[in-house]
């Protein structure tokens, strides 16, 4: 089997770990492997020489590009060309594929090619590298039917018949109806004539799986999605820094933190970093109005000697109302009616990337592993598994089935029905 990789949305810590685990089993397993560039923009791409294989031409020219590179450094350091380095940085300790077709030497790959054949080498370490190392883009062109046909052209050019998808709820969507329309979508390209009758035929089925990469833990059906571990411990290394200057001047400061729709990451940073108060966009303040609530509990935290006061809000907290809480006018409440000294701090794209924690390397490499394990055992008639896990064990669901889930309990919450959105996330969410 050929298997192709992309990662696509927001980048997110253990993106990295995931295609270092599905590469290295998948070629364990005696899979041809492959990762695409850019996300879906490279797939629309594709390869600028029109699909010719991976292969001796392919690997001298990498072989020239290298070489050219090595020299100019080799000048910058010796006048002595070194035949170790140029082995080392080429290849490392270990060896590329045994038949020597990689195109991505050393992280570089040929310009002009978006869809590149890996080795065993080519992501080694991947697992302590944060964001996305083979890059991630929005895609406007895959939103269209031409863009998913030419993605599908650029799939069987190279001859790939199995793709993991690691990103949000929006490219795993796009993902599962790129396989549903698979089948009209190649004999489209059979009648203009793109594909041949032998490549319809050996390309009739798209075998997909889905992993779940977002710092905001907003998807349903899985408990963890890769990157929200080291999100949250970002959060609460920047609380630790804050507190500080809090304690020390007596301070409060309103943290801005990201989840987009979900609250997951404030509600987990107002435990773990010991908030006051927080804010989640699943449960808007009870009590009405929110700033006379929010205003007593702080007062009775400072007056059993409380020193300093942390209040954390979600991006998209709202009110009952629906209408948004923001954190500079939290901090002027904080400041005109308990008269604290207050500051805001949004921690913004700090929290996404950077090392992963342990947990997003633990998480991708044993859902990268099962979601080989999807593919090989794939069939027409099996759905679109996502790879997700539930109380601490790998799980696959259907992808569409989370998707729905996922995006019902958005629907509930802009209907104010916020209970039932809670319901639908599980009654351990948020009790
Ligand atoms: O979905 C991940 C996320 O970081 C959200 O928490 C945030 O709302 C959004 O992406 C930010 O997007 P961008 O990086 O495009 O500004």
């Amino acid at each position: 089997m050929k298997i192709a990789i992309l990662t696509s949305g927001g980048d997110s810590a253990g993106m990295n770990a995931a295609v270092r685990a599905i590469v290295k089993c998948g070629i364990l397993k005696g899979c041809e492997m492959w990762i695409v560039r850019e996300g879906y923009e490279g797939l629309v791409r594709g390869n600028d020489d029109g699909g010719e294989k991976a292969g001796q031409k392919v690997n001298d020219e990498a072989e020239k590009l290298v070489e050219a590179e090595l020299r100019e450094k080799r000048n910058e350091i010796t006048q002595e060309p070194d035949k170790n380095l140029l082995h080392n940085l080429r290849f490392g300790d270990g060896e590329l594929l045994r038949d020597g077709t990689s195109e991505y030497v050393g992280g570089r790959t040929l310009k002009g090619r978006y869809i590149v054949r890996v080795g065993w080498d080519d992501v080694r370490g991947w697992f302590s590298e944060g964001g996305t190392l083979i890059g991630t883009a929005r895609c406007a062109a895959f939103r269209t039917r031409e863009g998913r046909a030419a993605a599908a052209l650029n799939l069987i050019k190279e001859g790939i018949d199995a793709l993991v998808v690691c990103g949000g709820d929006g490219s795993l969507t796009g993902a599962d109806l790129f396989r549903s329309e698979w089948p009209s979508l190649i004999q489209d390209l059979h009648s203009q004539k793109l594909i041949t009758s032998a490549q319809l035929e050996a390309h009739a089925h798209l075998k997909l799986v889905g992993l779940v990469g977002s710092i905001d833990n907003d998807m349903s059906m899985t408990d963890m999605t890769i990157g929200a571990p080291t999100a949250l411990q970002r959060i609460c290394e920047a609380i630790d820094n804050i507190n500080s200057t809090a304690y020390s001047h007596s301070r409060a400061f309103v943290l801005e933190v990201m989840g987009r729709d979900c609250g997951w990451l404030a509600l987990m940073a107002g435990i773990a970093g010991g908030a006051d108060f927080t804010f989640i966009p699943e449960k808007p303040p009870t009590t009405m109005p929110w700033e006379d609530a929010m205003c007593a509990e702080i007062h009775r935290h400072r007056a059993v000697g409380k020193r300093k006061t942390i209040v954390i809000v979600a991006e998209g907290a709202r009110d009952r109302e629906l209408n948004p809480i923001r954190a500079e006018y939290i901090k002027d409440i904080l400041t005109d009616r308990l008269g604290l000294d207050t500051r805001v701090t949004t921690l913004g794209h700090t929290q996404r990337g950077g090392r992963p924690c342990a947990l997003d390397r633990i998480l991708p490499t044993l859902q990268g592993v099962e979601a080989v394990d999807a593919l090989l055992s794939a069939t027409p008639e099996t759905p679109t598994y996502m790879i997700g896990v539930q109380e601490n064990k790998i799980t696959r669901v259907p992808l569409m089935d989370a998707v729905k889930a996922t995006r019902a309990v958005g629907q509930a919450m802009n209907d104010k029905e916020f209970e039932k959105a809670l319901d639908l996330r599980g009654p351990e969410f948020m009790e």
